[in-house]
């Protein structure tokens, strides 16, 4: 039976860079796409960035894919106006994906194209595992006319959960990230974390790393790292200084993965408005988001490995997009990596 993929090209770039990737898909496989309205696009249409229908569709599926969401089209301080990223976080709350996992390896024909020196990022090859349900982006929220708060709360079975996904995907070392030395829930953190560690995992490697130093550090010698552990918003933030060792945020995708049903898959780069409608977004982060899902949502290895080389082989003959420096559109790129596959 052909795998179910739901499909949510939301905002920006989103739609431009779906369409190529559903095309890569097809040549690797017998899959039924079911595309849904979502983000800025569902909000006009539906009045909400995330709809029943599309929440149970996507429970329905066997993964799914989202392009990105949001723009400036829909943002808005007022707290009572609908914004396309709450659709984001209604969907992973809603599937329980609270393991986001972002690989983060530089391919040789891009060591010049990040701004870090090539010495500097030669051989990194690390994995960021986000905690993604969790933390201050789910806790209780006020507002009044001149105060807000955002709660920053976590359960130690949350933290044990998601610091065992990272065991269990390091090599040889976690470095665990948080800011014990101010944040109660960062103390719990280490506490759990470190317990784990002694109970399950005693042939692993574990440091704790304050935050502030970790972002240091992940410019000054990222090839310190191997697993990165880390809260919500910790995730957020280090992951995306990780994507600059890569050469472009263009570069980088992620699997959002919960204890069972379908996984979500997306790119770590946004929307891009800016350059939204001009057929020159780079597709590679969504094709690489492809293939997590062929890998980690259907178990199909060797596919996903096909989808990773064609990207590759297709750098090394030279494709760049204009966030890599070069002036290959959407189409080209997509055509580069397809002759590639
Ligand atoms: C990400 C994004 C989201 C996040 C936004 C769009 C809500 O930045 O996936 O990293 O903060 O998690
Ligand atoms: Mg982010």
């Amino acid at each position: 039976m052909a795998h179910l993929i739901v499909t949510l090209p939301g905002d920006g770039i989103g739609p431009e860079i779906m369409p190529p990737t559903l095309e890569l898909l097809r040549r690797l496989g017998d899959f039924e796409f079911e595309e849904h309205l979502f983000g800025g696009a569902s909000i006009d249409a539906h009045g909400t960035a995330l709809t029943d229908e599309t929440l149970a569709a996507c429970r329905r599926s066997d993964a799914v894919l989202l392009a990105a969401v949001g723009g400036p089209k829909w943002d808005t301080t007022d707290p009572h106006k609908p914004r396309p990223e709450q659709g984001l976080l209604g969907l992973r709350r809603g599937l329980g994906l609270y393991a986001n996992l972002r690989p983060v390896k530089p391919l040789p024909a891009l060591y010049d194209a990040s701004p870090l020196r090539r010495e500097r990022i030669e051989g990194t090859d690390l994995l960021v595992v986000r905690e993604l349900t969790g933390g201050i982006y789910f806790g209780e929220k006020t507002r009044t006319e001149t105060s807000a708060s955002d709660l920053c709360s976590y359960t130690s079975e949350e933290i044990e959960r998601i610091a065992r996904t990272a065991f269990e995907a390091a090599r040889s070392k976690v470095s665990s990230v948080d800011k014990a030395n101010v944040l109660e829930t960062s103390r719990l953190w280490r506490q759990v974390v470190s317990e784990l560690h002694a109970r399950e995992f005693p042939q692993i490697e574990l440091e704790h790393v304050l935050v502030d130093n970790a972002a240091m550090q992940l410019v000054a010698s990222p090839r310190h790292f191997d697993t990165i552990l880390t809260e919500n918003m910790f995730g957020d933030i280090l992951s995306d200084e990780a994507a600059m060792i890569t050469g472009s945020i263009g570069m980088l995708p992620s699997a959002s993965l919960g204890s069972d049903g379908p996984g979500m898959f997306e790119p770590v780069h946004g929307s891009a408005p800016d350059i939204a409608g001009q057929g020159v977004a780079n597709p590679l982060a969504m094709f690489l988001s492809a293939a997590m899902l062929l890998r980690h949502g259907l178990s199909l290895a060797s596919e996903a490995t096909a989808v990773e080389s064609a990207v590759e082989r297709a750098l090394d003959a030279g494709l760049r997009t204009p966030d890599l420096g070069g002036g290959d559109g959407t189409e080209r790129a997509a055509k580069a990596v397809l002759e590639n596959l």
